[in-house]
């Protein structure tokens, strides 16, 4: 069942736990991550990054609309999102083909270049009805969030939110992109201290480098939107691997595929559950 990320985040801030939106690439991937949200009974947020759909062509449609399909024919309440985009074209394509928020991530910029531009997309989202998240994380400018030793600056953050306008802010508080090991100590602290001052839902990005324990943690101190993308990739792309070793001389790529999907999908269903973790406990 399609629904919007605004839904799902409104939900999960009521509640006071954690929403999961979780990265796909292939439409098998998407399909294990609707999986998952059917045998854990969790809402999900499903995620298509600029990289992602550049991969399938310079269109968003198509990997878009298939996404959109595939939710609508689950069971599982789920959304699209447009993860890290810096092209506010790329947004406003992915809007028409289904996504109900994006991420503008001009975290890159130095911090008032970062604010006119966010502002200006943030601007273009309200109009359309999409919900908008930023990062910020580069402290006076220098490297991207999440650089190791980076931090989001808890004051700045306020500020940020207040002159955007954004909906959801993606902040550095430890965690890193894309890391192979479960090992991230997260700053949990500064959550809380951001989580007090900044007015909208905090999103934690990097989570797969972030221990089960940490993440429910994060979510108590003031996260909400937990991303997870490449300890998802790890499970599929380990499991065709072994796969494929094991049958070097098979060419129908579906019992590869299926089986990496099956292992995808059950290694999101146990982080649906950690990430859906109350906040007020
Ligand atoms: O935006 C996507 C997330 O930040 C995913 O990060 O691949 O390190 O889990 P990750
Ligand atoms: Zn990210």
């Amino acid at each position: 069942t399609l629904t919007t990320t605004a839904t799902l985040v409104d939900e999960a801030v009521h509640a006071g736990v954690g929403v999961a939106a979780f990265n796909a690439i292939t439409l098998e991937q998407v399909e294990a991550l609707l999986e998952a949200a059917e045998a854990a009974d969790r809402a999900l947020i499903v995620q298509l990054s600029e990289n992602a759909i550049r991969f399938h062509g310079d269109e968003v449609a198509p990997i878009a609309r298939a996404t959109v399909a595939a939710i609508e024919s689950s069971t599982a309440r789920a959304s699209l999102h447009l993860d890290h985009s810096m092209s506010l074209d790329l947004c406003k394509a992915a809007a028409a083909s289904g996504a109900s928020s994006v991420m503008f991530d001009a975290s890159h910029l130095e911090f008032h270049r970062n604010l006119r531009a966010t502002a200006q997309a943030a601007e273009w989202a309200h109009d359309a009805g999409v919900l908008m998240e930023a990062e910020l994380g580069a402290v006076g400018g220098k490297g991207g969030a999440h650089t190791p030793g980076v931090r989001t600056d808890p004051d700045e953050a306020r500020r940020f939110v207040d002159r955007t306008g954004v909906d959801a802010l993606a902040v550095a508080v430890g965690s890193v992109h894309a890391q192979q090991s479960r090992e991230t100590l997260l700053d949990l602290d500064l959550i809380e201290a951001i989580h007090r001052v900044v007015p909208v839902p905090l999103v934690l990005h990097g989570s797969s480098g972030v221990p089960d324990q940490q993440i429910v943690e994060a979510v108590r101190r003031g996260i909400t939107k937990v991303n997870i993308g490449t300890v998802l990739n790890i499970a599929y792309t380990g499991t065709l691997r072994e796969h494929l070793s094991a049958n070097p001389r098979q060419s129908d790529p579906r019992p590869g595929l299926g089986h990496a999907r099956s292992a995808m999908a059950a290694v999101a269903a146990e982080l649906l559950r950690t990430v859906h973790s109350t906040r007020s406990a």
